[in-house]
């Protein structure tokens, strides 16, 4: 695995809807051997264990990263100014497995739709399917005009864009694409590969797990994976974030 560490410069950390931060660091070794659905592991100063953060975008040497401030790691995140130094490591894990040709639906819900831009920005002409509760959380729906992709976005209260579930446009458009990629809360997880699999179109999650090393060496972020029949444990870290659906034991 490639992936390079230090302190690096923030150029911004700026709120874009409510309690989401939309944070760039320049570092041009690792925004270059970022691939989509990896993640950077941010240290943040006082607190013992790093965070996993999603890459969210590459651009011209400077790392994209969108996150929502869940507790005290997050919250901490949220203070930094421009010209602080960040501890990063990146970028970690296995991302989505991309090949030329084929169509692709991206689908995000809440905070798992930043890693679904860089991974639009290196499809051809994605379906973007983007789910949030409400109105107030909806982020990225520029980036991803601008990145070219046809967008639906969808609210659990129709407050924005159409009102109801990623996985109900997803049924509706099940015949425009190959294959799905997706990165979201595990309810929402589920239900896709499910459609996916009475659909017979190919399937990547990208799960979440408590971390700690970020590496594969502490077994923190172990989870259930089905391989030729049999369960074996994988580290999400190390072996995912991103599996086959079809893999995943939920
Ligand atoms: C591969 C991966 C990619 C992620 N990408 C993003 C992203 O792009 N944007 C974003 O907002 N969030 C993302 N998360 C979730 C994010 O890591 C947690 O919200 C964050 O670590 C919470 O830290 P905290 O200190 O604010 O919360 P606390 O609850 O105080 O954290 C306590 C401990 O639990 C860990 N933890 C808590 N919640 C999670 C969680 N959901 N997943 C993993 N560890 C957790 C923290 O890292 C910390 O070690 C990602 C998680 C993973 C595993
Ligand atoms: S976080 Fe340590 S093995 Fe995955």
């Amino acid at each position: 695995m490639k992936y390079d560490t230090g302190m690096f410069t923030l150029l911004s950390n700026e709120q874009i809807a409510d309690g989401i931060f939309d944070m760039r660091v320049k570092n041009k070794k690792i925004a270059e051997l970022a691939k989509c659905g990896q993640f950077a592991h941010i240290y943040v100063p006082s607190k013992t264990l790093r965070r996993p953060i999603s890459v969210c975008d590459s651009v011209n040497g400077v790392l994209r990263l969108v996150y929502q401030v869940k507790g005290e790691g997050t919250r901490l995140m949220s203070l930094m100014k421009p010209g602080d130094t960040v501890d990063i490591l990146a970028p970690l894990g296995n991302g989505f497995n991309i090949h030329k040709g084929k169509r692709y639906c991206l689908i995000g819900g809440g905070i798992g739709v930043p890693p679904m831009l860089f991974t639009a920005k290196q499809t051809e002409n994605p379906l973007v399917i983007t789910g949030f509760r409400s109105k107030d959380l909806v982020i990225l729906q520029n980036d991803f005009k601008n990145a070219g992709a046809e967008l639906v976005l969808t609210t659990d209260d129709g407050s924005a864009g159409v009102h109801g579930f990623v996985t109900d446009v997803l049924k509706n458009r099940i015949n425009d694409f190959d294959e799905v990629c997706a990165c979201g809360p595990a309810p929402m997880l589920k239900s896709i590969a499910q459609v996916c699999r009475e659909n017979g179109k190919p399937c990547q999650i990208s799960l979440e797990e408590r971390m700690g090393c970020g590496i594969g060496a502490c077994l923190v972020c172990a989870v259930k994976i089905r391989k030729n029949g049999e369960e074996i444990m994988q580290h999400v870290c190390k072996d995912g974030p991103v599996f086959n659906a079809e893999e995943v034991v939920f």
